[in-house]
């Protein structure tokens, strides 16, 4: 879990793809939970970073996972030195003080998380501390921001219909060609030229559909590729630890992908 308070340094960089800013100000106006989909590593963490400082918000994010219950997110009774105290969870923590509660991957967190959060997407926005009997009515300010990758068709866990109906969604993806690699110079300071040239592969990566691969060459490695090669490692080799590895462990995929690389750099 990680908490950002808002202060006076610069916005989180981030590059709009659509009307995203317009949609998240408009949800955070009206007190509506928002759903972004889309793959891993496409900006969407990034986006709800600036988003929270745009807004002057204080963020609390939690990366949702498999062990991820109710109560590490509502809050537990401790022990400490012969008297049990209360420790609110990032949950109740965002509920009380009006924060931006950001729940990533929300569909790989346990079916209790999903149902204790449902209440906070009604219109009352309320939130039930059932282990401390506490009833909560969320600080205005509050908002409740859910990621969710929905290729579920590749092993990825799905949201239930009366879970997803409850939040207005928006659809996230790799950036174009262009916007993506003005993202890779802004985030590296990488030359133009090898900019275009990692989004390119990139590109040709993705559409690599027939090796069945679980994920597709994200904004995230081309990014990781374009640091490595700003510090002076070899492109070819830059590529193949941030882009190649991390996609595959199968030795004919990796050099499948190994050779689409060479033919870029
Ligand atoms: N639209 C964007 N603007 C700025 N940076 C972006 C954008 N999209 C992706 N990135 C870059 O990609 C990286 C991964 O994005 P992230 O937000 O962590 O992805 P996600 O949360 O979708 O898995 C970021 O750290 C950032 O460098
Ligand atoms: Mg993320």
């Amino acid at each position: 879990m990680s908490t950002s308070s808002p202060g006076k340094t610069e916005l989180p960089f981030y590059c709009p793809v659509g009307g995203e800013v317009d949609l998240f100000e408009r949800c955070y106006s009206q007190r509506l939970p928002l759903m972004l989909k889309g793959p891993t590593g496409c900006g969407k963490t990034r986006f709800v970073e600036h988003m929270a400082a745009r807004l002057g918000k204080p963020l609390i994010t939690v990366p949702c996972h498999d062990d991820t219950s109710a109560a590490d997110l509502l809050g537990r009774w401790l022990v400490k030195g012969g008297d049990t105290v209360w420790q609110d969870g990032p949950v109740t923590r965002a509920v009380r003080e009006g924060a931006i509660l950001y729940l990533d991957e929300i569909a790989e967190a346990r079916p209790d998380v999903v149902v204790a959060i449902h209440p906070l997407t009604d219109h009352r926005r309320h939130l039930f501390v059932d282990r401390r009997g506490e009833e909560l009515t969320a600080t205005d300010g509050f908002m409740l921001v859910v990621s969710f990758n929905p290729g579920y068709q590749r092993g990825w866990k799905e949201l239930k219909p009366s879970t997803r109906q409850r939040f207005v969604a928006a659809s996230f993806d790799y950036p174009a060609p262009d916007l993506e690699a003005s993202i890779l110079a802004n985030e590296t300071d990488c030359d133009e030229k090898v900019a275009l040239r990692l989004v390119k592969l990139g590109n040709k990566l993705r559409e690599l559909d027939e090796l069945g691969l679980a994920e597709r060459a994200s904004t995230r490695l081309l990014v990781d590729a374009a640091h490595l090669i700003t510090s002076g490692m070899p492109p070819r080799s830059a590529c193949i630890a941030a882009i190649v590895e991390p996609l595959s462990d199968d030795p004919e995929i990796l050099e499948a992908l190994g050779e689409v690389v060479s033919l870029a750099f």
